[in-house]
């Protein structure tokens, strides 16, 4: 289907016809699409003028913007940000900045990790298929170490950290490693929470041995996990954060945000780009970052989470087709399995998975697949969704879930 508009949860296609939108467009339009304060904002900026270069002619609104994101992300130390144009680009720029800073240069990324498709962040990302598959060489110096995936490994956040330090101890020499990147909750590997404990033990380990912790919340930032950012729900203050995708409600932004000695140790002239804030997308990043706050989106989102929680888990006590119901806030999934197997964790079903998100888009709500074995159905409504279309959501999903039998 082909979009002719778009708002309040709802997507209108070239037919007329009306669909619920649980994807925000991959986690981007958390304020709600064409959102009031956005529109307002780009408008007026359009009108204005459309682009200078920030490195040439600067302007107010991208320092408005870094000085939101120095505010609004974790820790209260001193912060500096700059502007990029993807997530992709804006974790490349975490990995050159933590180089500079540590003079060193392995990094280390996690099993379901998903960063970009760039050459680098194709080397961070861990699935073959379709990201990086026939696109090599990649990248050197990247090491990848398992993630905590509490539904299949069944392993406390200790016990996980400890075997992915182990590995890095053993196989990469802490002293060489520059930073440690990793998702907070793992995006496209499957909306994956790790077992509480992991997180911390991993940004501890990172700073007594003087590796830059960069937290990716390019999905799960900006008030979707039902926080600002989705380290605050295991109290972590990461050196580096990436953020992208809900800071600027569809328009292409994204940012580094960091602890001012590492991201000033990189020479003038070592980051930026042409377009890097551009001034369009920084006007509608103010937009978004103003709705968030008036609107208070993070409760927002904790909101839909007690809505839909419960009756995803309802679902998956009366189908042994979901194997698990898990996420934060608004940014949940369901992890479908073949039944019938004996013990935990049952064999992936990414046919399933496929079937209902197709039954579902016949039935008009758009949701998507995620998941290392494709088999895990993710829902990411704009936070601005009515209650009603969640509802309607749910009783469709619910239908294709049955139906599956
Ligand atoms: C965690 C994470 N990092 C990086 C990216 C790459 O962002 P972009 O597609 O804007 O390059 C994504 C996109 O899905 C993501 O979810």
């Amino acid at each position: 289907m082909f979009i002719t508009a778009a708002g309040g949860g709802v997507l209108v296609d070239v037919d007329g016809n009306s669909l619920i939108d649980m994807g925000s467009g991959i986690a981007v339009v958390s304020v709600g699409n064409a959102a009031p304060h956005v529109v307002a904002r780009v408008t007026e900026q359009v009108a204005a003028f459309t682009h200078t270069c920030f490195m040439v002619t600067p302007y107010e609104s991208y320092v408005e913007v870094c000085e939101a994101l120095n505010r609004l992300t974790p820790g209260d130390h001193e912060k500096r940000s700059a502007l990029f144009n993807s997530g992709a680009e804006a974790v490349e720029n975490a990995v050159k900045i933590a180089r500079a800073y540590t003079k060193r240069q392995a990094i280390v990324v996690f099993e379901h990790g998903y960063h970009g498709r760039t050459n680098l962040t194709m080397a961070l990302t861990a699935k073959n298929m379709p990201y990086k598959d026939s696109f090599g060489p990649f990248a050197p110096e990247v090491y990848r170490v398992p993630l905590s995936y509490p539904y299949r490994d069944g392993r406390s956040g200790a016990q996980a950290a400890r075997d992915a330090i182990t590995r890095i101890d053993k196989e990469v020499g802490a002293k060489n490693v520059a930073a440690i990147v990793i998702e907070p909750i793992a995006g496209e590997g499957g909306f994956i929470v790790p077992a509480p404990g992991f997180l911390p033990a991993l940004s501890s380990f990172a700073s007594s041995n003087g590796i830059v912790f960069v937290a990716d919340e390019i999905q799960t930032g900006f008030a979707r996990t039902g926080a600002w950012f989705a380290c605050e729900h295991e109290g972590i203050v990461p050196d580096l954060i990436t953020t992208a995708k809900g800071i600027a409600g569809g328009l292409p932004l994204a940012a580094v945000t960091g602890r001012a000695d590492i991201m000033d140790s990189v020479h003038v002239g070592g980051l930026g780009g042409t377009y890097g804030g551009n001034p369009v997308a920084c006007a509608a990043a103010l937009g978004a970052i103003a709705t968030m706050e008036e609107s208070d989106l993070p409760s927002r989102a904790r909101q839909i989470e007690s809505i839909m929680v419960p009756r995803l888990k309802e679902m998956a006590s009366s189908s042994d087709r979901i194997g698990d119901v898990r996420g934060r806030g608004a940014m949940l999934a369901i992890e479908l399995v073949v039944p019938g197997e004996s013990g935990t964790p049952a064999e992936p079903d990414p046919e399933a998975a496929a079937a209902v998100a197709k039954a579902c888009h016949a039935e008009g709500v758009v949701v998507l697949t995620a998941g290392t074995y494709g088999n895990v159905l993710r829902f990411l409504p704009p936070l601005s969704i009515p209650d009603e279309l969640l509802d309607e959501a749910l009783v469709v999903i619910e239908k294709a879930v049955t139906t599956l039998g």
